[in-house]
């Protein structure tokens, strides 16, 4: 039986594409516009007419850029103008002290203890999408990726937000998909820097999704706010929305404005819930293309998922690191960019404030110097005594440094309890026919979706 096998990827271009190809290439799909010699050097810069950019893939150099010397990094004015239609006063964009303050404020909700506390919540919402798979017709096909998008989203509903989304959830759902769908390229508008009234193929639908979530999150807060002026402290829902309306910074004692309150529900859906379906769904398919991870992930979950739910988590070493290593060679967010604020030295490299630097954990996790056999499917990278190898930051699934992700916890925590429940109780197979490719839209996904076959276990 095999146990480690290549799963999809683009071969590494010979040499950098011109640059007509490359703008062409990069708003299709960016992943395929590598070439080797980003996988094999520490740090690449590359000049184009309109930008220098600087790829960086050296560990070292990486902690300079996001943890040592990040007060001198900002996020990239793209990633900015791109995210900044809905999400611009939220803590994915916000910079400095208004980053700083809604950070504390925010950080609670995702401590560890916090996020432990969901696991009973979590494993619930995994439950209820057995029962419904269990309902389908006998080797029923189902968009798998679709499926994780709406589980994933449910899954901040009730624990984040606990009085759910409000109003239609699918309709919630089908609007988060536009709006995912109409950011989702990287126009060359934007590459070029063109300012924000020129017009983006796109912008209508991405405006039509806002003005949705806007009423929808209005209105989820003014239900919240009249709550809690009815209820005292110790009544008062415990989770995010309460935390955002009422906590004030522990430092200079301001609240979130409401502008910063509905730009950061905003955020928590977005960013947390696409990037964890795309873990799942990277997980499940590499899982039906390896029957010996299938089997081992299978018989720890029998174990750990009927025994005690005390340390749960802690149990489901194996499936865990199937979840890591679906991040490694599929990470959700597959580049990273900074643009420094002042001259500054990566390595031998002098960067200035007219630069791009661009960390690509899609290239880092894949690189020659970092990792043995790359492109190879192999999650026993991620037990002992072999993770200890693998250098820090070499691996940034979640970025690293202040602006770290601030989800990560909650993330790997869902994905693995809804990865041991399905593959406890179902057979998923990819679906004849299907060819599956990553492709990287905002997020890096399957381009067509995933079809799997699901089969009940004992029905199997
Ligand atoms: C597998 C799932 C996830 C992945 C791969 C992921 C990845 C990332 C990465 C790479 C960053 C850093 C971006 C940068 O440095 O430019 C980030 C930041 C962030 N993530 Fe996540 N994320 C995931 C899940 C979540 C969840 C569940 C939430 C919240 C519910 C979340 C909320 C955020 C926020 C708010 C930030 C900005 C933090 C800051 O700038 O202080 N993410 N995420």
């Amino acid at each position: 039986m095999r146990t480690v096998f290549r799963p999809p990827a683009p071969t590494p271009l010979p040499t950098m594409p011109g640059l007509v190809q490359l703008l062409r290439t990069l708003h299709r799909n960016p992943l395929e516009c590598w070439s080797k010699e980003f996988f094999e050097q520490p740090i690449v810069r590359i000049r184009l007419p309109f930008l220098e950019a600087v790829l960086v893939h050296d560990p070292v150099a990486i902690k300079h850029v996001l943890v040592d010397n990040a007060e001198s990094y900002r996020k990239d004015p793209i990633q900015r103008r791109i995210l900044a239609a809905g999400l611009g006063d939220g803590l994915l964009s916000v910079e400095g002290q208004q980053w700083e303050l809604q950070r504390r404020t925010l950080a609670p909700l995702f401590a560890r203890r916090t996020v432990s506390s969901f696991s009973d919540v979590m494993l619930r919402v995994a439950d209820a999408l057995c029962d419904r798979w269990r309902g389908l017709k006998a080797h029923g096909t189902v968009d798998v990726a679709q499926e994780f998008t709406l589980l994933t989203l449910n899954m901040l509903a009730v624990t984040i937000f606990s009085d759910g989304i409000g109003s239609d959830f699918n309709a919630f759902s089908a609007a988060m998909n536009d709006y995912f769908d109409a950011l989702g390229r990287i126009g060359v508008l934007d590459l070029l820097g063109a300012p924000d009234y020129v017009p983006r193929p796109g912008r209508k639908r991405l405006r039509k999704a806002l003005a949705y979530f806007e009423e929808v999150i209005d209105e989820i807060i003014a239900v919240r706010r009249r709550r809690l002026d009815r209820v005292n402290d110790t009544e008062a829902p415990n989770d995010l929305l309460t935390l955002l309306l009422r906590v004030p910074d522990p430092a200079t004692g301001r609240p979130l404005s409401p502008k910063e309150v509905r730009a950061n529900i905003l955020t928590f859906l977005s960013a947390g819930h696409e990037t964890t379906a795309n873990a799942l769904t990277w997980a499940t398919f590499l899982l039906s293309q390896s029957p010996h991870w299938y089997e081992r992930v299978r018989a720890e979950a029998d174990v750990a998922l009927d025994g005690d739910r005390n340390g749960l988590l802690e149990q489901l070493v194996l499936t865990r690191a199937v979840i890591e290593e679906a991040l490694r060679l599929y990470p959700s967010i597959a580049a990273l960019s900074r643009v420094p604020e002042c001259t500054d030295a990566i390595g031998e490299i002098n960067v200035h404030p007219g630069s791009l630097i661009v960390i690509a954990p899609y290239v880092l996790h894949r690189h020659r110097c970092l990792w043995n056999e790359p492109d190879l499917f192999d999650p026993a990278r991620f037990l002992a005594p072999a993770r200890t190898g693998i250098p820090r930051y070499a691996y940034l699934p979640f970025g690293a440094g202040p602006r770290t992700c601030i989800g990560s916890s909650f993330a790997l925590q869902e994905a693995t309890l809804v990865l041991a429940k399905l593959v406890q109780q179902f057979e998923m197979q990819l679906a004849p026919a299907t060819k599956v490719w990553p492709v990287q839209k905002i997020t890096l996904r399957p381009a067509n979706g995933l079809p799997m076959r699901i089969t009940p276990r004992s029905n199997a």
